[in-house]
């Protein structure tokens, strides 16, 4: 069985991407219509959509749908069902939740907080239980989570990222295993910096330039799609025998934050 086939048997006729426009999101959908599943693209902005729809149509003739949903409103998961429609879904892939703000949690306004908790937490999980009911009952199917390192503690600047995004990794883990049975995929994909249009803003607004050795988009969808199959997680540029990777001792846990302090200022600066 060739590649394009599994992937379309395992998680075609549909995926849904949600956050798919530009950066890793844009990537799966392109990685998606190259294995010829066609996406429904979701995302706030439509130009974007509609030219990556049409980009993808015509480098390899599969037709996207695409919807402008804010997933932060209370009802976006509602918006997506309708976008849907009747189309059979067997991928969802949760990519938007970065945090444009890149702020102490005090000096941000508490809606912003919401809003990325809202992405994050309740309307990716209103699409998981939308979406993994149907692939439940037709035993196949995938959820793929875009995560990130910042799952694994709290540092200065990620107050509300790092919870959100610490929910999201056990939601993903406690789902992989109960679904497993019923022969659907769940995976946590925790990235690390990674070269897109959001991460270039959120420096730029700070005047700092991207730091070395990014991650490509394209790499980081072309592996989310391999390692989909082998979840609940997969920590992007680190080995599996890289343990301690999420500390439990009171002592590691405050190196650990008083290392992401270091990292996070040479990225935002001494606010
Ligand atoms: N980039 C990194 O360095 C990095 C590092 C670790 C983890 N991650 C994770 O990787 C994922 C993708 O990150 P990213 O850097 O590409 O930025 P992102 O803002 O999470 O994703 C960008 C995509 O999501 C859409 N989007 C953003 N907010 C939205 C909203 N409220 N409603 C609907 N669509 C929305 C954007 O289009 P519109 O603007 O048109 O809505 C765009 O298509 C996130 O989950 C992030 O936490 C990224």
């Amino acid at each position: 069985m060739s590649a394009t086939e599994s992937l379309q048997q395992r998680y075609g006729p549909w995926a849904v991407v949600a956050g798919a426009s530009e950066g890793t999101g844009r990537a799966f959908a392109l990685q998606l219509a190259a294995a010829q599943i066609p996406c429904v693209l979701i995302a706030r902005r439509q130009g974007p959509l509609t030219a990556l729809a049409d980009e993808i149509r015509a480098a390899t003739g599969v037709v996207c749908v695409t919807a402008t949903v804010d997933l932060s409103a209370v009802d976006a998961c509602e918006k997506i069902a309708t976008a849907v429609g009747s189309r059979e879904v067997g991928l969802f892939v949760c990519n938007a939740g970065a945090d444009p703000h890149g702020a102490h949690f005090l000096d941000g306004d508490i809606d912003q907080w919401i809003n990325l908790l809202n992405i994050n937490a309740v309307t990716m999980m209103r699409c998981c239980h939308h979406f993994a009911g149907p692939m439940r009952k037709r035993r196949r199917g995938g959820l793929l989570l875009v995560g990130s390192g910042a799952c694994y503690g709290g540092g200065s600047f990620m107050a509300a990222y790092s919870a959100c995004k610490a929910f999201e990794l056990c939601f993903a883990e406690s789902l992989w295993s109960e679904l497993r049975p019923h022969g659907v995929d769940v995976l946590y994909m925790a990235l690390g910096t990674t070269d897109t249009p959001a991460l270039r803003a959120l420096l730029d607004s700070k005047g700092m330039p991207p730091p070395a050795g990014l991650a490509s988009p394209e790499a980081v969808a072309v592996t989310g799609l391999e390692q989909l199959s082998c979840g609940p997680l997969y920590n992007w540029g680190f080995s599996e025998d890289e343990a301690g990777f999420a500390p439990t001792s009171p002592s590691a846990r405050r190196a650990r934050i008083l290392a992401v302090d270091e990292a996070s200022r040479r990225i935002f600066g001494d606010a």
